[in-house]
C-alpha cells in the first residue's frame, strides 16, 4: 500500500470533460497576490512546449506569470529551478516523447533537489497519465491543466514551502481568463487568442476533453490586445482557436461572426492577419468575403480535410462529405483568387478500406493542397474511435501515408513553382538555418523564402523576387 493520500489530489475525469451545458462561461481576471510577488526572485525558469499554436500561446502566459512573480528565463536546464512540461496528447508519439523527457531531467534532480519539475497542458487533463505519473513519476512535483494555468503561483508556493506534491486537473467546459501576463517568444509576431475549446468531437480527437467547451472571448479583449501589439511594434498576429469560424457563436450578440471579427481587426493597423485553425463545416461566405476585402489578412487558408471517403469521414463525424468539402473549397478560391490551401490528412483511421483510401487521393488531386500535415491514426483513449475495430495492419498504413506524401509533396512543389518570376513580400524572421548569409521569412501566401540580405532586415517585410522553386522552399532576390 502506499501511503499517498491519494484522494487530496484533484484527478481529471474524461466523462466529465466531455459534458457541455448551456451555462454562462465565466470571465476571470487573473491578478498576482502580494503573497507571490516575491516568490521566484533569485530563481530561473525553463519551459519546454509541445503541441500546437495554442500550447505555444499558454507557454508565453505561463512565463509571463512565472517572470511577474520574479524568476528569470534560465540559460540551461541544470541552472533551472523550475522546468515546466507544456504538453500535448493529440497523438501517442507525442506522449511518448514527454515520458522520455520526464524520464531523463529526473538526473537533474540529484544535482539539484530543489528543482522543481511541472507538467502542463493537454496530457494533464488525461485520466491514464495521472494515473501514470502517481506510480511511476514521484519526481514530478507539480501537475496543472489547460483550465488552471492561471493558479500556478499558488501551485509552485506550495510546492516549494510545503514541499507537498500538486496534482490539481480541472475536467470542466473553462472559463476565460483575461489579464494573464505574457512574455512573448518574437518580437513581430504574435499569437492572440480568440476562442478556447472544441465542441466538433471529431470521433478520434482528444482535444474536446482537455480543452473544454468551445467559448469565445470578447472582441473588445481581441481589439484591444491587438491594439497593443500595434503599438508595439508587432507585424503580424494569428488568431487561434481549434474552430476560429465557430468564432461568436456562443456570444450574446451571436450574429456577430468571424469574418466580422477579421473586418474589424483589418483596420487596426497590423500589416499581416493570419489564423488557424477552420472547420470546413463552419467555414461561411462572410469569412471568403472579408479576406477578400481586407488589405491585411493573408491569402493563405490551413482547411483540414482528414480524409476523401464519406465512409471514413462519417466516422470521423466530421459533417461534411468529399463533395462539400470541395464544393466549398471552390467557392473559397473564386472567392479570394490565388489563395494558398493546406490541410491536415489522417490515414489509417479505423475500418479504412483501400478504397476509402484511393477516394483520399482522388481528393488530394482534385483539390491541389498546396501542402499538408499528414498523420496515421492514434489510438486516444477516451474517444469513440478508440473503440472502433482497426484490423489494418501498421504496415499497410505506413504504406498509404508514404503514398499519400508522394502526393501531397507534388502540391507543395507546385504550389511553390507558381511564383518562380514574380515579385511577393516576405516578412523576415531570420537567418537561414543552414547558412547565416541568408535571409528566411514567410510570403503572404505563407511560402517559405530564402535569399540573400543583411541581419539588419530581420522583422522588416522587403520585395523579393522568386528565381528557383523547391519542394519545401523558395529562392529569391532580394529588389
Ligand atoms: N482543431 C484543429 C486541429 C487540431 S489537431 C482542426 O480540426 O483542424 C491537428 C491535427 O491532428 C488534426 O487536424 C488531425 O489531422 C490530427 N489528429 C487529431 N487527432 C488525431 C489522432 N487521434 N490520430 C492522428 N491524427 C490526429
Ligand atoms: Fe479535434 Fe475535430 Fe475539434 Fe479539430 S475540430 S480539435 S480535430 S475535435
Ligand atoms: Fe496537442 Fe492539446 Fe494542442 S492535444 S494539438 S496541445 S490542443
Amino acid at each position: 500500500m502506499s501511503n499517498i493520500d491519494l484522494d487530496k489530489y484533484f484527478k481529471p475525469n474524461l466523462k466529465e470533460a466531455r459534458r457541455r451545458t448551456k451555462d454562462v462561461i465565466e470571465e476571470l481576471k487573473f491578478e498576482l497576490s502580494d503573497a507571490h510577488q516575491k516568490i521566484g526572485v533569485n530563481k530561473t525558469y525553463m519551459i519546454h512546449t509541445y503541441g500546437c499554436q495554442g500550447n505555444e500561446a499558454d507557454s508565453e502566459s505561463i512565463a509571463g506569470i512565472l517572470e511577474l512573480m520574479g524568476f528569470t528565463h534560465a540559460t540551461s536546464e541544470a541552472q533551472s529551478d523550475v522546468i515546466i512540461m507544456n504538453t500535448c496528447a493529440i497523438r501517442e508519439n507525442a506522449e511518448n516523447r514527454v515520458w522520455g523527457e520526464l524520464g531523463r531531467l529526473k538526473a537533474y534532480k540529484k544535482h539539484n533537489p530543489n528543482l522543481i519539475l511541472g507538467l502542463a497542458g493537454c496530457m494533464a487533463q488525461e485520466e491514464n497519465v495521472i494515473e501514470r505519473i502517481l506510480k511511476k513519476y514521484q519526481h514530478v512535483d507539480i501537475v496543472f491543466g489547460t483550465h488552471n494555468i492561471y493558479k500556478l503561483p499558488e501551485y509552485l508556493e506550495t510546492a516549494l514551502f510545503s514541499k507537498e506534491r500538486v496534482i490539481e486537473v480541472y475536467s470542466q467546459e473553462g472559463e476565460i481568463v483575461e489579464n494573464l501576463p505574457k512574455v512573448r517568444n518574437h518580437k513581430f509576431k504574435a499569437w492572440v487568442n480568440i476562442m478556447f475549446g472544441c465542441d466538433e468531437f471529431c470521433t478520434y480527437c482528444i482535444v474536446p476533453y482537455t480543452r473544454g467547451k468551445e467559448r469565445s472571448r470578447s472582441k473588445d479583449e481581441i481589439i484591444a490586445e491587438v491594439n497593443e501589439l500595434v503599438e508595439q511594434g508587432y507585424k503580424e498576429i494569428t488568431l487561434l482557436g481549434q474552430n476560429v469560424n465557430a468564432y461568436g457563436k456562443d456570444l450574446d450578440d451571436s450574429s456577430y461572426t468571424f469574418g466580422d471579427l477579421l473586418k474589424e481587426l483589418d483596420d487596426l493597423g497590423i500589416e499581416r492577419i493570419r489564423f488557424t485553425t477552420s472547420h470546413p463545416h463552419d467555414l461561411d461566405k462572410k469569412t471568403m468575403e472579408a479576406m477578400r476585402d481586407s488589405k491585411h489578412v493573408m491569402p493563405y487558408f490551413h482547411l483540414p480535410v482528414q480524409s476523401g471517403s464519406n465512409t471514413v469521414l462519417k466516422k470521423m463525424n466530421r459533417q461534411y462529405t468529399k463533395e462539400s468539402y470541395l464544393k466549398v473549397l471552390d467557392e473559397l478560391k473564386n472567392t479570394v483568387p490565388g489563395i494558398a490551401v493546406t490541410t491536415d490528412i489522417i490515414v489509417g483511421f479505423p475500418g479504412e478500406t483501400d478504397t476509402d483510401f484511393l477516394d483520399t487521393l482522388d481528393l488530394v488531386e482534385k483539390a491541389e493542397f498546396e501542402g499538408a500535415f499528414t498523420f496515421v491514426f492514434s489510438k486516444r483513449e477516451g474517444t469513440p474511435a478508440a473503440n472502433f475495430t482497426d484490423d489494418t495492419p501498421i504496415e499497410t498504413k505506413k504504406e498509404r501515408l508514404y503514398m499519400l506524401n508522394d502526393r501531397t509533396n507534388a502540391g507543395y512543389l507546385k504550389g511553390n513553382q507558381r511564383f518562380v518570376g514574380e515579385t511577393v513580400k516576405v516578412l523576415v524572421d531570420g537567418v537561414s538555418k543552414n547558412n547565416d548569409q541568408v535571409l528566411a521569412g514567410y510570403s503572404e501566401h505563407n511560402k517559405l523564402v530564402n535569399f540573400a540580405g543583411d541581419k539588419s532586415l530581420i522583422g522588416q517585410i522587403v520585395k523579393v523576387k522568386i528565381t528557383v522553386a523547391k519542394t519545401w522552399f523558395l529562392l529569391g532576390e532580394l529588389l
